[in-house]
């Protein structure tokens, strides 16, 4: 059977009855039973096609079976709509090449190659002046929003705990302060750090200090010693200095590679994408506050947050970070697309209220694509989801690891390409995606290990590498 458009076979009186698999959105593989074209995102399930009233995405399965591969083929598709994919927080790379191969914008962060200024308000201080008036401070008090969010995301991870409420008050004034004093340039974490060891007016009032400054310092050391922690420890060099690029409005594509950042440094990793989801989604919304204002075109984005898991491990209350930074998505004209292992990643945080919210992801996601998963965790997914007992199978079979083969053919894992789409109650589309030579070459994640290139061999009597 062959499918097209109808522009593309024009004359072709379409007698044929309908496959029943939905044709909006990127073309993303071929339905597992019927070989039917299976079309796809959240962006376009959410806006023409209206199946999901939530445009985003939760994606789970094993890895290596082409989580990563599929998205990159939906940022790919909906880019060529116009649509700009931003990748907050690109870990192995797996997007880079992708966005590069797009015409868009690759931003490298990492110890010495490129940091990002966490009290910079970016894109929205901009747009802010620009637009000025209500909806000017509007933004700019959005911006401070963020801002504290990100201070504070810091602050849990080198804490390992979340904030006390009130030192985020004592920060929010101290943040103000340190705005009012930079006169238009962005300050720097040196600067709030002046700020709370000065500890004007305005922060003492927050610390209910009665004029006593033993009072004052007993409330503001602890943030003052974390804050410290960030500075002198293994995130000040990331953080502390000025944004080296800042993300272009205009980019067709953007991605914020934190490859070079070791996967061991946990720490380090989970401020960097909260530091890129932050920066990135803050250029959203200031990009919607220019178009409202008929400053610039209005533009739709779709943000990827591949290997949840990572960032949600570092510190307990990063969740929390997680829910504040996405939960506005909706509004913000923007769909998303969050990718992790299994719902055990939820399972393994430390409150039960961090749990409950990491599921809540998955709830409210308007599309739930399943990779292959083993059977007990299909059963937890069943829970939140709901699946039935032939789905549970069919997906649980595609967990199987390979057989053993032989040398030169080279096995494949059953499960790889293989996706489960489940909307809301509706019984879940069962798709096979084969990938173009294009998309491969474009996301190798093996190359390190390609065959051609021989690895070095060690010549025992020669004592040297050969
Ligand atoms: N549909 C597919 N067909 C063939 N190979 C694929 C397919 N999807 C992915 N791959 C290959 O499998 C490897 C792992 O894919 P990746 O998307 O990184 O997996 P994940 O994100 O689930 O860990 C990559 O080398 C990729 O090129
Ligand atoms: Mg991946």
């Amino acid at each position: 059977m062959w499918r097209a458009t109808t522009v593309q076979v024009c004359g072709l009186w379409p007698f044929a009855a309908g496959s029943g698999a939905p044709m909006t959105g990127v073309p993303l593989g071929q339905h597992l039973y019927t070989g039917a074209t299976v079309c796809g995102d959240p962006l376009s399930w959410f806006t023409r096609a209206r199946y999901i009233s939530n445009p985003s995405l939760f994606m789970l399965g094993m890895p290596g079976l082409g989580k990563s591969t599929l998205v990159n083929r939906m940022l790919i598709g909906l880019c060529a709509t116009g649509v700009v994919p931003l990748v907050l927080g690109d870990l192995k790379p797996d997007y880079a090449d992708t966005v590069r191969a797009l015409g868009g914008q690759v931003i490298v962060i990492g110890r010495g190659v490129g940091g990002i200024n966490v009290l910079d308000p970016g894109a929205m201080g901009l747009a802010a002046k620009v637009i000025g008036g209500e909806a000017g401070k509007a933004l700019e008090s959005e911006a401070h929003g963020r801002v504290l969010n990100m201070v504070a995301a810091l602050v849990t991870i080198v804490r390992g705990r979340p904030m006390d409420d009130h030192e985020q008050s004592v920060l929010s004034a101290a943040l103000h302060e340190v705005r009012l004093r930079a006169e238009g340039r962005p300050p720097l974490l040196p600067d709030l750090l002046r700020v709370i060891a000065e500890g004007p007016e305005r922060v003492r009032a927050v610390t209910l200090d009665r004029g006593d400054d033993a009072r004052y310092r007993e409330a503001v050391d602890p943030l003052h010693r974390s804050l410290l922690g960030i500075l002198d420890g293994p995130l000040g060099s990331t953080f502390a200095s000025e944004t080296s690029t800042r993300i272009d409005l205009n980019a067709p594509a953007v991605c914020i590679d934190i490859s070079r950042i070791g996967e061991a440094d946990t720490q380090l990793t989970a401020a960097a994408m909260l530091a890129a989801w932050s920066d990135g989604l803050g250029t959203v919304a200031a990009s919607h506050a220019m178009a409202d204002a008929g400053r610039a075109p209005r533009r739709w984005f779709f943000t990827v947050l591949d290997e949840l898991w990572r960032p949600l491990r570092a510190a307990t209350g990063i969740v929390d970070r997680i829910d504040a930074l996405t939960r506005l998505n909706r509004s913000l004209g923007l769909g998303d697309a969050k990718i992790t292992h299994t719902l055990k990643d939820a399972e393994a945080l430390g409150s039960d209220s961090d749990r409950a919210k990491a599921r809540g992801f998955v709830e409210r996601a308007g599309m739930v694509v399943c990779a292959g998963l083993p059977r007990a965790e299909m059963e937890d997914l069943r829970k939140v989801i709901g699946l039935s007992e032939s789905e549970i199978e069919l997906v649980s079979s595609w967990s199987s690891p390979p057989g053993w083969g032989s040398v030169r053919e080279r096995e494949e894992p059953p499960g790889r390409g293989h996706f489960l789409i489940k909307v809301g109650g509706r019984p879940g589309i069962p798709i096979r995606v084969a990938i173009t030579r294009a998309e491969a070459e474009l996301h190798n994640t093996n190359a390190r290990w390609r065959e051609t290139e021989r690895p070095a061999e060690h010549n025992w009597t020669k004592g040297m590498w050969a």
